[in-house]
């Protein structure tokens, strides 16, 4: 090649490469600063998708990274898909919200779908339920209540649903426990700035972050090598697994040592591109066997955290708590596929 023609050739690269950051900012307006220089830290080991919440994890070979959290993929699973956290079971009395932190055995309830207008709900001991997608048109609309009296919107399932979740909690259709399902319509995003703002470990929260019936952020993303390093720390019989700590991403990797995710702040997946927002805050539901829906009875793994995985918070009221934190929870700043096997970059 000439020196001409290679002038020109870097010329053509030159022009191509400010044609394609011009396209990609217009595709892009808002995410003008992903342009960024990524590394290789790992690789996803687990997709788990937990369309009712506190309920059974389904287990995904890819997944549908929308706005407010994981779906799952139409190649994978065509007419109907499920998104995380979509449904919750709440009291008919008073529409408060309840998880596996009051019923543990919610944890076996096992959400699917059966096609393409159906979803499936079994559990240990109970007949295999069907139910179609609830809507507006047929379905009661309310507000359900969750933590720090948040209320989101709902659609009831209708009474077949609710007597059968009924039936699996207290044995009897009584004391009424229903479930609520939301459709995901933008008109009901959660303004979860007027929430949680204040609190001084959320600085990093828009109202971008927040997914359906999830306590707060899109996805969580949890780090296998953290939770091996919390094993080490434990008695063999109060070890735990990655599934005590409901992500939707498990990720590991030569460049992901323990607790490193704590420091990310952007990370690409497939097409997806995510932002930490905020550490994961951890609760009670850590101590319950996702796959045996059993306290554990010394409250581990939840106390040993307790010992060195502390961060300090400051509430609204200037009230001070210490709070126990595993994985990190991430807004979608880019929607797309993501796999297992896909590999993790940060930036
Ligand atoms: C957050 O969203 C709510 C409505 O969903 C809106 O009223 C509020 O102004 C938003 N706050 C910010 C800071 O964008
Ligand atoms: C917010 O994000 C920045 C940039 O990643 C980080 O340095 C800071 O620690 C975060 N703040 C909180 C409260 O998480
Ligand atoms: C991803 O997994 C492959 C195959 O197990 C491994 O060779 C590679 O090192 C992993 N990538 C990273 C960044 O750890
Ligand atoms: C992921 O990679 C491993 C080998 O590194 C392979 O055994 C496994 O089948 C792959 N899983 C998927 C879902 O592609």
């Amino acid at each position: 090649m000439n020196y001409f023609n290679m002038q020109y050739t870097s010329g053509a690269a030159a022009l191509g490469a400010i044609a394609a950051t011009a396209i990609y900012y217009y595709l892009h307006p808002k995410n003008e600063n992903l342009i960024r220089t990524w590394k290789a830290v790992g690789n996803v080991t687990k997709l788990h998708l937990h369309p009712l919440k506190s309920g059974r994890r389904l287990e995904l070979t890819s997944a549908d990274c929308t706005d407010v959290g994981i779906r799952q993929n139409p190649e994978d699973q065509e007419g109907l898909q499920l998104r995380d956290r979509t449904y919750l079971v709440y009291g008919e009395k008073n529409n408060e919200f309840k998880t596996a932190r009051t019923f543990p055995q919610l944890l076996l309830v096992q959400m699917s779908v059966h096609d393409k207008d159906q979803i499936r709900l079994d559990a240990p001991g109970m007949p295999t339920l069907l139910f179609k997608v609830p809507t507006k048109l047929k379905n009661k609309e309310l507000r359900v209540k969750v933590h720090q009296s948040e209320e989101i919107y709902s659609i009831d399932c209708g009474d077949e649903a609710a007597n059968w979740i009924s039936n699996y909690i207290h044995g009897d259709s009584t004391p009424g426990l229903r479930i609520g399902y939301h459709d995901g319509s933008m008109k009901h995003r959660r303004n979860i700035l007027k929430i949680y703002k204040s609190f001084s470990i959320y600085k990093n929260l828009t109202n971008k972050s927040a997914g359906l019936y999830s306590d707060l952020s899109a996805v969580l993303l949890v780090n296998q090598a953290s939770v091996d390093d919390l094993n080490d720390k434990l008695r063999e019989e109060n070890r735990v697994v990655s599934e005590n700590f409901r992500s939707s991403i498990t990720i590991a990797g030569e460049g992901a040592p323990a607790y490193a995710e704590d420091d990310w702040e952007w990370l690409k997946i497939g097409e997806a591109v995510f932002r930490n927002v905020k550490p994961c805050t951890r609760c009670i539901m850590t101590t319950i066997n996702p796959d045996t829906g059993v306290r554990n009875p010394e409250r581990e793994p939840l106390k040993t955290m307790e010992t060195y995985r502390r961060l300090k918070n400051q509430k609204p009221n200037k009230e001070r708590e210490i709070i126990t934190t595993m994985g990190i929870s991430m807004e979608v700043n880019v929607p797309g596929v993501i796999r297992i096997n896909d590999t993790v970059y940060i930036a």
